[in-house]
C-alpha cells in the first residue's frame, strides 16, 4: 500500500467527467487500497479517484471506521428528502460550507470483487456518497455550498 498525493482545487483533474471502469482486477484493488490508506491518513471519510489524479469512476467511503465501501461505477437510483449540513473536502483544505443533499439515497455499484451491490443510506453516509459521486462528475462541494468558512472539521 502507498499514500497517494491528494489533488487540490484548481487542478484540472478535479473538473473531469470520470470514465467508467471496465476491468476489475488486482491492480484496481491495489489502487482502491491506496485510496483508502490515503483517506484514513488524512482523517477523511470519503475519497474519489480524481482526488488522487485518476479520472475513473471509483470512490472509497468509510464514515464510522467500521464499514468501508469501495464503489466502482456507482449510480444513485433513488433519492428522498433534503437536508442541509456542513461539509469539507480533502481537496479543499480547511474550507467548510453548507450543502443541500438528499436525506436518503439508494446507490448501485460494482464491488472490488466484481459483484453488483445495492446500498440504502441516510445521514452522513448518504451525504458522503453524494459528495464523492459529484467528484466523479467533476464537481466540488465549494461550487454548490453556501456559508463557506475557513476552519477545521470533518473532511470528505
Ligand atoms: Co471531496
Amino acid at each position: 500500500m502507498a499514500l497517494l498525493e491528494i489533488k487540490k482545487a484548481g487542478d484540472p483533474v478535479l473538473k473531469e467527467i470520470c470514465k467508467p471502469i471496465e476491468k476489475i482486477d488486482k491492480r484496481l484493488r491495489n489502487f482502491l487500497d491506496d485510496m483508502a490508506e490515503t483517506m484514513y491518513a488524512s482523517e477523511g471519510v470519503g475519497i474519489a479517484a480524481p482526488q488522487v489524479g485518476v479520472a475513473i469512476r471509483a470512490c472509497v467511503v468509510d464514515v464510522d471506521k467500521k464499514n468501508r465501501y469501495d464503489m466502482i461505477n456507482p449510480v444513485i437510483t433513488f433519492r428522498e428528502g433534503t437536508v442541509i449540513d456542513n461539509e469539507g473536502c480533502l481537496s479543499c483544505p480547511d474550507l467548510f460550507g453548507d450543502v443541500e443533499r438528499a436525506e436518503k439515497i439508494r446507490v448501485e455499484y460494482i464491488s472490488r470483487f466484481n459483484k453488483k451491490k445495492t446500498l440504502e443510506a441516510e445521514g452522513l453516509l448518504a451525504r458522503c456518497i453524494q459528495h464523492e459521486l459529484d467528484h466523479l462528475d467533476g464537481k466540488l462541494f465549494i461550487d454548490i455550498a453556501t456559508n463557506i468558512t475557513k476552519g477545521k472539521k470533518d473532511k470528505k
